[in-house]
């Protein structure tokens, strides 16, 4: 089949459109005709190496983590899927490869592609709104009025956050660019700081969440909006002993992780809030419930 992949890790580095065997369909897969495929961040970031020490993929690697298409062909265990079914997805970590003509897929990661979606548009979805409900909903527990500051509101992950923390009753802040302002403002959220004109950590106090998705400086300054007891999600890095664990790392890796979080869990506890790394995962049943 055709697809799109990369030889080496390679910072900037072209993708090369190539041939690539057909995935192999095990017992509770299904095989979806791809028909859209999302880009995130998270491709080009693999594609430059940056991953390589936790996600270790076999080269040639077929890219790609967003997919919407139609189910050609299920395995024996399949139960929730047949042939002709619309889907769509965030593939499991290990079996990535949506920029292809078809992709095998375990049933659990999948989920019926809504009807008012286009292909196109329910392919931009599953990662990023896994990333925002496994955060909000999953991770912070967001309750009806409780403060949520969510960063780079207009970004992919932000613009589904900043919906989601409103649907659970959150009362939402956001920074972004001046040239979004009304994009997330029409999205629902009742503070926006401009962050070209503002700083956040001056306007912002009492915060029971902070989704970070931006860099060190902002997670620090995030601290400090944050009322004691608040939790601080970063799905920027750096991870953390926890996920280090949870991620089957090995030794020497978990104590590399431990010691680049070591500065931020370190002025949290000081604080009295709870910092904690995120790094979604697949789960059909949940990107079900986000849209549905
Ligand atoms: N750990 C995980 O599981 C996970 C999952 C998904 C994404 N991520 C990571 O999260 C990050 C964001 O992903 P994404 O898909 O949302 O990216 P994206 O669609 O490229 O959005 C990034 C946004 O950041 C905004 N931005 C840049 N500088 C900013 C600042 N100083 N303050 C506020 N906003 C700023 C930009 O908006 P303006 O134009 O308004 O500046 C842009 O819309 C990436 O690094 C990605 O790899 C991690």
């Amino acid at each position: 089949m055709k697809s799109f992949l990369i030889d080496r890790y390679a910072k900037g580095g072209a993708l090369r459109l190539g041939e690539s065997p057909m995935p192999a369909l095990k017992d509770n897969d299904v095989m979806v005709e791809i028909h859209a495929a999302g880009v995130n961040p998270l491709d080009s970031k693999i594609r430059d190496g940056e991953f390589k020490l936790i996600l270790p993929y076999r080269l040639p690697l077929v890219l790609g983590n967003d997919v919407a298409g139609v189910v050609v062909r299920v395995g024996a265990n399949v139960r929730q899927f047949k042939s002709g079914d619309e889907v769509y997805a965030r593939p499991g970590q290990d079996r990535i490869g949506t920029f292809a003509e078809y992709i095998a897929m375990d049933e659990a990661d999948v989920a019926m592609k809504p009807n008012n979606l286009t292909m196109e548009e329910a392919a931009s979805i599953p990662l990023v709104a896994l990333t925002a409900w496994q955060a909000l909903v999953e991770r912070a527990n967001v309750q009806k009025g409780q403060k949520v500051l969510i960063h780079a509101g207009s970004g992919g992950v932000g613009v589904i956050a900043i919906q989601l923390a409103k649907h659970l009753g959150a009362y939402v802040a956001t920074t972004t660019s001046t040239a979004n302002v009304a994009l997330v403002k029409g999205l629902g959220a009742e503070v926006v700081v401009d962050y070209k004109k503002d700083d956040f950590e001056k306007v912002l106090q009492g915060y029971d969440v902070v989704l970070n998705s931006l860099g060190k400086d902002t997670q620090e300054k995030s601290l400090a909006v944050l009322k004691p007891g608040g939790k601080l999600i970063s799905i920027s890095g750096p991870p953390d002993p926890d996920f280090a664990r949870k991620s089957g790392s090995g030794w020497l890796l978990q104590q590399v992780m431990r010691l680049l979080s070591y500065g931020i869990r370190r002025k949290s506890k000081r604080l009295g809030v709870d910092y904690s790394f995120l790094f979604m995962t697949a789960n059909g049943g949940q990107l079900g419930k986000v849209t549905s």
